[in-house]
């Protein structure tokens, strides 16, 4: 089979399709053909060397952490009724650019009938990910929310998911087509980040007291700039990074006005906890309250252009890689 290998740190350029031996499920696993594959801007981060402090992996070493395919087999112990189901699995940060993916089966989570594999893929992992942040800095009607990088994927989803709390939401996005994309799913104000004078307008938006909740899923400078808009007494959610660092905000300076700072560590999960958002994801979806924005799929040979793609920052949304 194909698999998709980091060969070393580096540009996309280290990412190369190789053969591997077709897996074998062993007790309690099964093997999964993939049908589309989730990519994150982390992964890019994390092929070009970079937060080896939070994902301590050496090349050469397999892309990919997210799936969604059908079962094909599985080993011992395992429940032969999982055969020929739809499923979505979180594999960390490493093992799921492949044909055939072996997953242990409680990482499994089933997909709704009627839900297209792209789509789950899609959801699932931003998706998990977005209801532990809603929930971990209590989203609520009538609150107010500032997101940053809210046409991303992760941000199209928040998007909708606190507008669906009832919240008042204030996205910042980069130039046109993207406003204009989180302004279609739902937000409130849009304000466009490429403008400096963006926290000017994020203020004249939110009101004089800020955002009882930021959302930061772009970090650096930007992030920093969003603290003042925060209202005192608020949560900050600084889980992003895409600029190369994480908000440069101390907890002391937080805790002046009273703010709780989350950082990444506060959106880690115990396993069990990752299924079960999973499925919440998921179902919303096919239910048709959550749409995920697919900006661009690539097939697996091409995961270097799709890398290329997520850091020229072009598509809206999510890249897939599709199988
Ligand atoms: N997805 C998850 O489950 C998860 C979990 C934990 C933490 N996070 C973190 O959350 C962040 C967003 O994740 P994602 O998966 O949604 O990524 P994504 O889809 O690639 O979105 C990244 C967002 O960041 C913006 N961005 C990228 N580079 C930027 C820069 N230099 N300056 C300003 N904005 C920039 C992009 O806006 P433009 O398109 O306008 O460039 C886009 O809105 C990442 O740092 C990720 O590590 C994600």
């Amino acid at each position: 089979m194909r698999v998709v290998r980091v060969t070393a740190f580096g540009g996309p350029e280290v990412l190369r399709t190789e053969e591997a031996p077709d897996p074998v499920p062993g007790a309690g696993q099964v093997v999964v053909e993939v049908a589309a594959v989730d990519t994150m801007f982390v992964e890019t981060q994390v092929r070009a060397g970079w937060g080896l402090e939070y994902f301590p992996v050496r090349p050469p070493y397999t892309l990919g952490g997210g799936i969604a395919g059908t079962v094909r087999a599985v080993g011992s112990a395992v429940d032969g009724g999982w055969t020929g189901r739809r499923v979505v699995a979180s594999m960390g940060i490493t093992g799921g650019a492949v044909q055939r993916a072996v997953v242990p089966v409680e990482a499994l989570t089933l997909v709704p009938d009627g839900l297209p594999l792209t789509t789950a893929a899609a959801v699932f992992q931003d998706g998990v990910t977005a209801l532990t942040l809603l929930d971990a800095t209590a989203v609520a009607a009538d609150g107010r929310v500032l997101i940053l990088g809210a046409s991303g994927g992760m941000g199209t989803l928040l998007t909708q998911l606190a507008k669906g709390r009832g919240a008042y939401v204030v996205g910042v996005a980069r130039g046109a087509r993207k406003t204009a994309l989180v302004r279609e799913l739902g937000a409130d104000t849009v304000v466009d980040g490429t403008d400096s004078g963006w926290p000017v307008r994020a203020r004249e938006a939110l009101g004089p007291r800020g955002a009882e909740v930021v959302l930061d899923g772009v970090g650096g400078a930007m992030g920093a700039e969003a603290l003042p808009l925060t209202a005192d007494g608020g949560r900050f959610s600084a889980h992003g990074a895409p600029t190369g660092g994480f908000a440069d905000i101390t907890p002391e300076a937080a805790a002046e006005r009273g703010i709780r700072l989350l950082t990444i560590a506060d959106a880690h999960l115990p396993d069990e906890a990752r299924v079960r958002l999973a499925a919440r994801a998921l179902a919303e979806a096919a239910a048709g309250r959550l749409r995920p924005v697919i900006g661009a799929t690539y097939p697996l040979d091409r995961a270097a252009d799709a890398h290329r793609a997520i850091e020229g920052r072009g598509p809206l949304g999510k890249v897939l890689l599709t199988v």
